[in-house]
């Protein structure tokens, strides 16, 4: 039996919500909660939880993220070997994909391993390959800095490498033009045939030209689910193929989500984080409070405050509103934006990612001579240090009438992770029923795509091209 799972230790791991400073009591009736305003959120939670239940609610399509955690197996193990061959062929991988075919994986791998992964040695990896993110933008720059990396000939010195695309439409720009690049350089490098095989793509069932590309080649190819949409797909293969080829264990991740699915199946706002979540969101976001901010209290989280700036913003930002999600790393930005949480505008609302214990704990050494004046330090490992920090950035919040709340994980692993992103994942649909909009879809994502295609000259968006021409023009003197 694997630690996790035994049900003590995956106790011992579960995923909490501590709201304390979000109430009146602690930070003023000005600015603060009452007990009572949340817990009047009883009834509209009830309404959205039987909506949830009953799968009718706007964006109902695309609700079969919930049903992931308790996914098939057989499709985990089919994950898990494919990302064995892909791990053999090559020492390096790299995944193409944007938004949310991207940064999910992206989440999963700097949380879980070294910042300086692709520097270790194979050995020191476990013998799993360097892994290599693009397809998320147009630069040309950055496409030239990873194809220098990428070997010019099977079996040199760079290493053998494999590609995985990841596209639910099959038709994003950056992704589709970064997969073109880098398959005519696996062709060429390997020829047709090799390079099929190092190719995998992660794309609808039957929609799209990735889908049609991935077929005529022959590359084998992993689903993602009609339902599931982009932002909502790290538990698919989306986010699990590449975590299984940097060999994260991809059952713990999908057990740790599915802890979290048992706890959000409450319709008790005071047993469900998720709901609880929402609520509070919600309330200070009808209180003027606009911009929430997700402090990282390590860095290791910095890429699910990214994960989840995309599924807050994409999912509640329209119909005019919606508060803006951002993401800091604590104490490191408190040397950036502390100043204008503590004193700018009243209108943040701060969630701490914080984390129990480190993976290895740091302690500060006595020093001879004392110059740096950090011997009453000494014994104190950095942990403990970060904690105070936190705890004292709460406060001296509170004292300015600035609300906080903490999401806390005894330490990072794939269990804590996978609850994570499933409570944020049913946060963030609760919160979008609460507000009656739709968090399902991202139509304004459409808008600059399609003066994007029409000015690359693509033939059925020749009406945005002469949208665009016609558009009024700005005054040469405002150029200096
Ligand atoms: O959440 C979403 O739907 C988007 O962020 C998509 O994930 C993103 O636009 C990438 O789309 P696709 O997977 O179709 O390339």
């Amino acid at each position: 039996m694997k630690p996790w799972q035994d049900p003590q230790w995956q106790a011992e791991m579960a995923v909490r919500l501590e709201f304390n400073y979000m109430l009146d009591r602690l930070i003023g009736p000005e600015h603060g909660l009452s007990l009572d305003a949340i817990r009047d959120m009883a009834a509209p939670m009830a309404e959205v939880h039987a909506q949830i239940q009953r799968r009718d609610g706007a964006g109902k399509d695309f609700l079969g993220f919930l049903d992931l955690p308790e996914q098939d197996p057989a499709l985990l193990d089919r994950v898990v070997a494919t990302a064995d061959r892909l791990a053999s062929a090559g020492d390096i991988h790299v995944v193409l994909g944007i938004g949310g075919s991207y940064l999910g994986a992206r989440a999963i791998l700097e949380s879980l391993h070294s910042p300086y992964r692709n520097e270790l040695s194979r050995a020191e990896r476990r013998g799993r390959p360097r892994i290599y993110f693009e397809g998320n933008n147009l630069d040309a720059d950055a496409m030239h800095a990873l194809l220098d990396r990428l070997p010019q000939a099977p079996g040199d010195a760079a290493g053998d490498a494999t590609l995985n695309v990841i596209s639910k439409s099959g038709g994003t720009i950056e992704t589709a033009v970064a997969f073109r690049v880098f398959r005519q350089w696996a062709e060429r490098t390997y020829g047709e045939a090799e390079a099929a095989r190092r190719i995998v793509a992660t794309t609808d069932a039957a929609r799209g030209s990735l889908k049609a590309l991935a077929d005529r080649e022959g590359y084998e190819t992993f689903v993602i689910p009609d339902d599931v949409g982009g932002r909502f797909s790290v538990l698919t293969p989306v986010g699990l193929l590449p975590a299984a080829v940097a060999g994260v264990d991809i059952h713990e991740l999908v057990a740790g989500a599915r802890a979290m699915a048992a706890r959000c199946r409450e319709s008790d706002l005071f047993k469900n984080p998720a709901y609880m979540y929402a609520a509070l969101m919600d309330l200070s976001y009808r209180a003027g409070r606009d911009v929430s901010i997700m402090a990282a209290w390590t860095k290791r989280l910095e890429f699910v405050g990214f994960w989840y700036d995309q599924l807050g913003a994409e999912s509640l930002g329209k119909q005019d509103g919606g508060r803006i999600p951002f993401t800091s790393v604590n104490s490191r930005d408190l040397h950036a934006r502390g100043q204008q949480v503590q004193e700018g505008p009243h209108n943040t609302v701060v969630t701490n990612l914080v984390v129990g214990r480190s993976a290895r704990p740091l302690t500060v050494e006595q020093d001879s001579t004392d110059m740096d004046g950090l011997n009453y330090l000494a014994g104190w490992d950095l942990d403990r240090m970060q904690r105070s920090a936190m705890e004292g950035t709460r406060f001296a919040y509170a004292k300015d009438g600035r609300p906080s709340l903490n999401v806390e994980l005894p330490a990072i692993n794939a269990f804590t992770l996978g609850q994570l992103f499933y409570m944020f994942e049913v946060a963030t649909l609760a919160e979008g029923y609460l507000q009656r909009i739709n968090p399902l879809d991202q139509p304004g994502v459409e808008a600059y795509k399609r003066f994007m295609f029409g000015n690359l000259g693509r033939p059925d968006m020749a009406g945005y091209k002469a949208e665009f021409d016609a558009r009024p023009q700005g005054l040469p003197e405002l150029m200096i």
